[in-house]
């Protein structure tokens, strides 16, 4: 099969389609024929040598994917050949064809078409078990999310609506930011020209917000304990801002504040599948009812990997950006 490789650690060009063996199954997996692909901000990481894959994962990056079952393990009962799925990958996904644990393969949501169905697992699995299952976010809260129109936020914003919460984004231009009100958010904080943490107060009376989603992590970190309600509730998925800061952690006692941080890939195999089972039972009704769609800014051939990465850190894109072999 052809896969993208990554042929020494560095910049876009690196990324290379070539043509390697086929993976092989273990009896409790699925072996996916690619439809599509899906770039994530690990994916760069990865290819700069500092996010290595998991230990027995592939080494070709990509961590979703949709397609179609082209052979099952002996022990895999849910699934058959011929089935069109998406999946949650630890790696692999920047290839023609990908093997998968069972239980970390969703089928292709009602209405959506088999290509975008690869721009939702990683975000509905990163969203889902961390705001929703660890942070506990319910109908009637408030949410800030930073990075709104970001692949994350764009699924997230639709995802809260959905739910009855009310929700702010940040992001970092005007075009950006009417793509977000445009998915259902209600306040949108341009973050070059406004303070977000006074914007928050002035629209919650004071009072903050119940739950952050926040991806720039040391830079932020003040900030988003200020910008946060009693019992309020900050979880951290990214250090796009940096890991190391100082910070008084007085508010943390006063209004009972917690703060979370998870990573999706390094999970094992079973925790893996216990959250795409509570994707697939809670997000995908979502899907079904029409209120999230797939936002999808760009497909790019998979001989075009670079430029898609390129793209991705350019940071014009609005959404998901795919790759399609
Ligand atoms: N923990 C996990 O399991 C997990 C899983 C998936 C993703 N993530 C993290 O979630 C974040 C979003 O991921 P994604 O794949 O959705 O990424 P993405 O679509 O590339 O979006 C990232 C956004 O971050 C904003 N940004 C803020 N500071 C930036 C900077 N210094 N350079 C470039 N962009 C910057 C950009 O929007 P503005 O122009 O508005 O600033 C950009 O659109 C990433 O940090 C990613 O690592 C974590």
């Amino acid at each position: 099969m052809k896969a993208v490789v990554i042929t020494s650690p560095g910049g876009p060009e690196v990324l290379q389609l070539q043509e390697v063996s086929d993976p092989e199954i273990r009896d409790d997996e699925v072996l996916i024929r690619v439809a599509a692909t899906a770039l994530n901000r690990a994916d760069t990481l990865q290819r700069k040598g500092s996010y290595p894959p998991p230990k027995g994962a592939s080494s070709y990056p990509g961590l979703e994917c949709s397609g179609t079952i082209e052979a099952v393990g002996k022990n895999v009962t849910r699934w058959k050949i011929g089935d069109e799925v998406c999946a949650l990958l630890s790696g692999g996904g920047y290839a023609e064809k990908v093997a998968v644990p069972a239980g970390q393969v969703l089928p292709v949501p009602p209405g959506v078409s088999l290509k975008d169905a690869a721009s939702f697992p990683e975000v509905a699995c990163t969203v889902w078990s961390t705001v929703f299952m660890m942070s506990r976010l319910a109908t009637g809260e408030t949410f800030l999310i930073h990075g709104g129109s970001s692949g994350i936020g764009t699924f997230a914003i639709q995802m809260a609506k959905y739910l009855g919460i009310k929700v702010f984004v940040t992001a970092g231009n005007e075009e950006k930011l009417a793509a977000c009100k445009d998915l259902g958010a209600d306040v949108c904080i341009n973050y070059k020209t406004e303070d977000f943490v006074a914007r928050v107060k002035e629209e919650t009376g004071g009072k903050g917000v119940d739950v952050i989603l926040d991806n720039i992590g040391a830079a932020y970190f003040q900030r988003n304990l200020d910008s946060l309600n009693i019992g309020g509730r900050l979880f951290i998925i990214g250090f796009m801002g940096g890991t190391v800061t100082e910070a008084n952690l007085v508010g943390l006692l006063a209004r009972r504040l917690t703060v979370q941080a998870a990573g999706l890939r390094n999970r094992s195999a079973e925790n893996k599948a216990e959250i795409v089972t509570d994707v697939e039972k809670n997000v995908w009704a979502a899907i079904q009812a029409g209120k999230v769609k797939p936002v999808v800014y760009k497909y790019l051939p998979l001989a075009e990997a670079a430029e898609a990465h390129r793209l991705m850190e350019s940071s014009n894109h609005i959404g998901k950006i795919l790759l399609v072999p």
